[in-house]
């Protein structure tokens, strides 16, 4: 955060990970000893969210990204994260779902044309394959399955299109489930684990990080950015099996989880070797992350009530 210069906008801050990476970009640089106004860019549809950032030194703008009209009037800033994206209620909402994953990427280009653009998109984008593998690096195989999945690889493909040909400069992240306390594949299994309910094994395998770790990586990558943007996949470094996962919260949750078949051998996983090369590894170790999870659920911790269906093999959200 020293050595980025200039103030910071994220885009579609008022999700999951927007709030608290907005809050790490005001903190960092307050005690990089950096002046400069991060920007929290999104309809807040959750009230909440927008009253956490106010508190924590981070500047509102209510914006909606689908009016184009109200592109020009959003902070200039020679920082931007792009976070928005519609992934569940795809199903019957279809047009929704491309208009905000594969139309508004160009509008992003277009308007930051002179801004450095750390683009968020999802492993979705990439095939099932074998646990052998290790997982899909950034080469592929893509094969987006289902709606949402098609629509963001058209967002990076139309992004790609425009930063190419107004020389953006940019790099796009593939975020593979990340998790803290109020959501993520930790907790739905260790919820399901606490209330005896069966843990399905359909997809039996996942990459995971703590989005503390993600929000860190997705802020430094900001020096990443250049001309015909990189793609690097985000998650943690270890395949996680969910068998092995609900055993773990069992022991830690005093519960004998219920298993669920049959076991499926491929699932949707990445490589993220590059990411651990350019980044490191994350700062939060996978069993220390479920310990804390397992904390949380048994002293009943407010969640999102957002379910990943991790499980999902039909790409329908
Ligand atoms: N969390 C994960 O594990 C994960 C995994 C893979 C990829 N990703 C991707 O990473 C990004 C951030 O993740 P997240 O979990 O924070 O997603 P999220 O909870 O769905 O947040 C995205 C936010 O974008 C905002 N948004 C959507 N359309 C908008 C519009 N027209 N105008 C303004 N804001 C709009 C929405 O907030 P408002 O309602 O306030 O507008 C929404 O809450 C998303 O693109 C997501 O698909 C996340």
């Amino acid at each position: 955060m020293r050595r980025v210069r200039g103030d910071i906008v994220v885009l579609g801050a008022g999700g999951k990970i927007g709030p608290t990476l907005a809050v790490m970009a005001a903190r960092a640089s307050r005690e990089a000893g950096v002046q400069r106004r991060v920007y929290a860019v999104s309809r807040f549809t959750r009230r909440s969210a927008r009253e956490y950032l106010e508190a924590s030194g981070v500047e509102v703008v209510e914006a909606d990204l689908l009016e184009e009209s109200e592109w020009a009037d959003l902070p200039e800033a020679p920082n931007v994260l792009y976070l928005a994206g519609k992934k569940f209620g795809t199903k019957g909402q279809e047009p929704l779902t491309w208009v905000t994953n594969a139309y508004t990427p160009a509008l992003l280009a277009k308007r930051y044309r002179s801004s450095r653009i750390v683009f968020v998109s999802t492993a979705q984008v990439y095939d099932f394959v074998h646990v052998s593998t290790g997982g899909a690096t950034e080469e592929g195989p893509i094969n987006p399955i289902g709606e949402y999945a098609m629509s963001r690889l058209g967002g990076e493909r139309v992004f790609q299109h425009f930063a190419s040909k107004l020389g953006v400069q940019a790099i796009i992240l593939r975020l593979c489930y990340a998790y803290e306390l109020r959501y993520g594949v930790p907790l739905d299994v260790a919820l399901k684990v606490w209330r005896g309910e069966p843990v399905s094994l359909r997809v039996a395998y996942v990459n995971v990080i703590w989005q503390g770790d993600f929000s860190n990586i997705a802020l430094r990558a900001l020096e990443r950015c250049a001309n015909s943007p990189e793609v690097v996949n985000v998650s943690g470094p270890e395949t996680v099996s969910i068998e092995w996962m609900a055993r773990e919260f069992g022991r830690m949750l005093g519960r004998e989880p219920v298993l669920q078949g049959p076991r499926e051998d491929t699932a949707l996983l990445v490589n993220t070797a590059k990411c651990c090369a350019l980044f490191g590894y994350p700062r939060v170790p996978l069993r220390k992350g479920m310990e804390w999870v397992a904390h949380w659920v048994e002293i009943g911790g407010p969640t999102y009530n957002a379910p990943t269906h991790y499980d999902v093999r039909t790409g329908e959200f």
